[in-house]
């Protein structure tokens, strides 16, 4: 008899911590591809488009989406948090100022991981029109959670709509962790604010 490949110990960890996967790599590729022409056809008439990605969630997002794009695009990102440590948003919004000045005069649009209640894009998208002196904003979104919605907020590119479940994987963390699963993944309740 062959000799069983064991699980790598940490993948176990991993799918110990995971409810079910809600949007595997393939669903998740195949909608970038969508949005990718979707955004081209729109966006091409706005010159000197400029990506703005919202740190961390939207890191893998971001990079998928602007590999599916074949417009000569700027790129510019900035951290913002909203959340600390816990699963649903403080509203504490905290960006760095510097990282601005570059978008003055720019047609931004703005790659986020998850819309949710709606604080952080709306904060963001006040302060590129308002202070930062963008000549147009839109945003993009891979996941829109719009049941959870606290402040009036519609992206122009949603990937996936979902419910109001907590997500991780592919950019999205609970608590600073899980962000490199390649797929979109609900934990199990133990996983969250029950420690290991
Ligand atoms: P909003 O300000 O409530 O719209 O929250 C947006 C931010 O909250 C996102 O960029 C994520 O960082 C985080 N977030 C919202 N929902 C989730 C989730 O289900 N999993 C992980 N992070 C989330
Ligand atoms: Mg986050």
């Amino acid at each position: 008899m062959q000799p069983q490949p064991q699980p790598h110990p940490r993948e176990h960890q991993l799918a110990d911590h995971l409810e079910s996967i809600l949007l595997s790599e393939g669903q998740i590729r195949a909608r970038i591809a969508e949005l990718a022409a979707e955004i081209e056809a729109n966006e091409s008439t706005r010159p000197d488009l400029t990506l703005l990605v919202l740190l961390h969630g939207s890191l893998l997002f971001a990079a998928d989406l602007m590999r599916a794009l074949s417009l000569p695009l700027y790129l510019e990102s900035f951290r913002v948090a909203s959340y600390h440590g816990g699963t649903s948003s403080s509203g504490e919004l905290t960006m760095d100022p510097q990282s601005l000045s570059a978008l003055r005069g720019r047609h931004v649009l703005v790659v986020d991981d998850i819309l949710d209640t709606g604080r952080t894009l709306a904060a963001v998208t006040r302060v590129l029109r308002e202070e930062a002196g963008a000549a147009s904003v839109t945003s993009c979104v891979l996941l829109d959670k719009r049941v959870a919605r606290a402040v009036e907020f519609e992206a122009d590119y949603v990937g996936f709509p979902i419910g109001d479940a907590f997500v991780v994987g592919y950019g999205l963390d609970y608590d600073g962790r899980y962000r490199n699963l390649p797929y979109i993944a609900t934990l199990k309740p133990e996983a969250i604010g029950g420690g290991e």
